[in-house]
C-alpha cells in the first residue's frame, strides 16, 4: 500500500514537474511569438512580416524548436488534463470540506477551464495560420529589390482579423490566457523549486505585469488594429 502511495506521489510531483517545465518553456515562445507578430503593426504592407513568418518556416534550427514547442504543448495539455481530474477527485473524496476561495485565487482554481479555452482558441488558430501556411494555398508577393516570392500571410491575417467575430474570439482568449498566466507563470517558477525571498516578488511581479497583462493585450491589440482601423 505504501509503495502504490509513494508510487502515485512520485508520479504526480513528476507529472507537477512537467507541467512546469512545459508551460515555462511556451511562456519564453509566447514572448518570441509576440515579438515576431508586432511586425504587424509596420505600415510597409505587410513585408516584414512576411519576412518574418518566412524565417519561422524555413530556418532548420527554428523548425526544431517548433518541433519541440508542439511536444510541449500536447505534453502539457495532458498532464493538465490529468492533473485537473487527479484534483477534483481528491477534493471530491476528502471529509473536511474547506472553503477553497479563502486559501487560493481564482485563477488558480480554474487553471483547466482556462486552459480548455486557451486549447479552443489554439486550435481555431492552428487551423487559420499555421495549417494555411504550411498545407494551404496562400497568395504569394514579392517586393522590390527582392526577387524571392513570399507567401502573403499578412494578408490572410488581415483578412481572417477583418471579421468581428474572429477578433472578438481572440480578445476573449486573451483575458483566458491572461487569468491563465497570473498564476501558471509563478507557480511554474515554485513547483521547479526556484524560491527565493528577494527574488519570488519580482518573479511574481513579472507574471502580472508582463505575462498576464502586457504580453496578452498585446496579442489582443493585433486583430482589433485590423478590425477597427483598416
Ligand atoms: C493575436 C495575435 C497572433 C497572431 C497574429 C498570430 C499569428 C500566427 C501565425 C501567422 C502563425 C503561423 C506562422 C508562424 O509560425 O509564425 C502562428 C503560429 C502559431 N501561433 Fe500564433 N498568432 C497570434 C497569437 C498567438 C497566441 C496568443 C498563441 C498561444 C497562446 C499562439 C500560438 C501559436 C502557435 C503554437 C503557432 C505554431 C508555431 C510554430 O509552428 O512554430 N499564437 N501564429
Amino acid at each position: 500500500m505504501a509503495t502504490v502511495s509513494a508510487g502515485l506521489l512520485k508520479s504526480s510531483l513528476g507529472r507537477k514537474y512537467l507541467m512546469a517545465l512545459s508551460g515555462l518553456f511556451l511562456c519564453l515562445f509566447l514572448v518570441v511569438h509576440l515579438l515576431g507578430n508586432l511586425q504587424l503593426f509596420k505600415d510597409d504592407g505587410g513585408q516584414a512580416f512576411n519576412e518574418y513568418t518566412y524565417l519561422m518556416t524555413h530556418n532548420p534550427l527554428i523548425k526544431i524548436v517548433a518541433y519541440v514547442n508542439y511536444a510541449f504543448i500536447l505534453l502539457h495539455v495532458f498532464d493538465g488534463f490529468m492533473l485537473t481530474r487527479a484534483n477534483a477527485k481528491a477534493r471530491g473524496s476528502s471529509y473536511a470540506k474547506v472553503d477553497q476561495s479563502k486559501s487560493s485565487t481564482w485563477s488558480s482554481r480554474n487553471m483547466g477551464i482556462l486552459g480548455t479555452l486557451i486549447l479552443i482558441f489554439l486550435v481555431v488558430h492552428m487551423k487559420s495560420f499555421w495549417f494555411e501556411m504550411k498545407f494551404g494555398t496562400m497568395p504569394t508577393i514579392s517586393y522590390e529589390g527582392n526577387s524571392m516570392e513570399y507567401k502573403d500571410m499578412y494578408t490572410v491575417v488581415a483578412e481572417a482579423f477583418s471579421q468581428t467575430w474572429y477578433s472578438l474570439l481572440y480578445v476573449v482568449s486573451m483575458f483566458a490566457l491572461g487569468f491563465h498566466l497570473v498564476h501558471g507563470f509563478q507557480s511554474g517558477f515554485q513547483t521547479l523549486g526556484l524560491n527565493h525571498h528577494r527574488y519570488t516578488p519580482v518573479i511574481k511581479t513579472i507574471g502580472i505585469g508582463v505575462f498576464a497583462i502586457l504580453i496578452p493585450a498585446l496579442f489582443a491589440a493585433m486583430p482589433l488594429f485590423f478590425l477597427l482601423l483598416n
